[in-house]
């Protein structure tokens, strides 16, 4: 079985051919990036427009590129939500032109569930149940993974997404967007402790598995503008490896302790930010110490891309999940699970995908797929 996977929630217009047993034949992400770096973020109106221009031009590439036509394809993953409205329009329409000239099975999939599934594209994937932190642009949170089709969440961001943190401070420093790419590359050159930045929510009285990054992404401002102030040069590398520290220490404490609390020994972390190094590598070294197994897909499989949507879809149709019709709409803010752990029991209700995007650019040709 081959699934045709699209993806445009945010600003990657991506599509991926994968097989029923997970194996990636293609994968295509032509990214925004430089269209939304003179914004300093994702325009909402500005990312629909350009999805539009490219969404056939990269499903087509990625049909070329595993070789295989429409006829070879049996069924049509898309992602329904969480995103933002007009962009998610432009790949569901897509998806829908194809599954309805091809009478075609639509299999709508959860973007954020879809980053789990990116997972079970790696060879030697963890099996449920095991703690997933989820770190990207527009959501940041830790889920507990029952099943391969469900989790529950048991903290999230209550402020910031980890991503957007890394955006706006590389703006602070004049990085570019998006930041997270530019903050990896300046800390590599830095003192991750020059700096002691604050660790939200991590004080004994606070809402363990939650996170905070807003008060971090001020303190990193104040920082920087008191030194401005002060006409003293502005040391990028320290301020970026400092902050970038913060952010992998707090991520990974609170997704090691998730673990600990509920007897779970498997780990995995998805999301753009899992494509951190420092991230990866703290996580690694601290799994490493309290025995859990750990997981963290390569980074082109933990940023936007269409591949895990198509993983998804291919898993929802092996559980006899049925197709949708054709007046299947876009949903912004799909409702992700109640929480209910002991002691800290509310509802968490995901605000829109303003996630930003990282630089893996793949530049298609235009022209007409259908
Ligand atoms: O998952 P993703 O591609 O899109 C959303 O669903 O939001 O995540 C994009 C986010 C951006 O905020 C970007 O700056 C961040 O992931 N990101 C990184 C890195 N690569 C991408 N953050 C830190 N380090 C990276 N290497
Ligand atoms: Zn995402």
């Amino acid at each position: 079985m081959n699934v045709l996977g699209i993806e445009t929630s945010c600003d990657e217009t991506a599509a991926a051919v994968v097989t029923g047993d997970g194996a990636v034949l293609s994968s295509i992400v032509a990214s925004q990036a430089e269209l939304h770096a003179r914004f300093g973020g994702v325009v909402p109106e500005v990312a629909s427009r350009r999805h539009l221009e490219l969404v056939s031009p990269v499903v087509r590439a990625a049909l070329e590129d595993a070789g295989v036509g429409l006829e070879h394809v049996d069924r049509v993953g898309v992602t329904q939500g969480p995103g933002l409205v007009g962009a998610l329009l432009v790949g569901l329409s897509a998806a829908k032109a194809i599954a309805w000239a091809r009478g075609l099975p639509l299999v709508p999939v959860d973007h954020l569930q879809g980053h789990v599934a990116s997972l079970y594209l790696e060879p030697d994937p963890l099996e449920p149940p095991f703690t997933c932190l989820l770190a990207s642009g527009g959501h940041t949170m830790v889920l507990a993974v029952r099943d391969r089709s469900g989790f529950d969440v048991l903290g999230s961001t209550i402020d910031d997404a980890a991503g957007e943190a890394f955006d706006k401070v590389a703006r602070v420093l004049g990085l570019g967007f998006p930041g997270g790419p530019a903050i990896d590359r300046h800390a590599r050159e830095g003192d991750p402790a020059h700096i002691a930045f604050p660790r939200g929510l991590t004080g004994g009285r606070d809402p363990i598995y939650d996170f905070s990054f807003s008060g971090l992404k001020t303190a990193v401002a104040r920082w920087v503008e008191a030194r401005r102030r002060d006409g003293e040069d502005v040391p990028v590398a320290h301020v970026a490896a400092s902050f970038q520290e913060a952010v992998a220490d707090v991520l990974t404490r609170k997704a090691v302790r998730a673990c600990r609390d509920n007897g779970v020994d498997h780990l995995m972390i998805g999301g753009g930010v899992a494509a951190n190094t420092r991230l990866r590598a703290l996580a690694a070294e601290r799994c490493e110490a309290a025995g859990i197994r750990l997981r963290v897909p390569r980074p082109g499989l933990c940023t936007d891309n269409g591949a895990m949507v198509a993983a998804l879809g291919a898993e929802m149709v092996a559980r006899g999940r049925a197709a949708s019709t054709l007046d299947l709409p876009a949903d912004s803010s799909l409702p992700v699970t109640e929480v209910s752990v002991p002691g800290h029991t509310h509802t968490h209700t995901p605000g829109q995908g303003q996630g930003h995007s990282h630089a893996h650019a793949h530049e298609v040709a235009g022209g007409n797929l259908y």
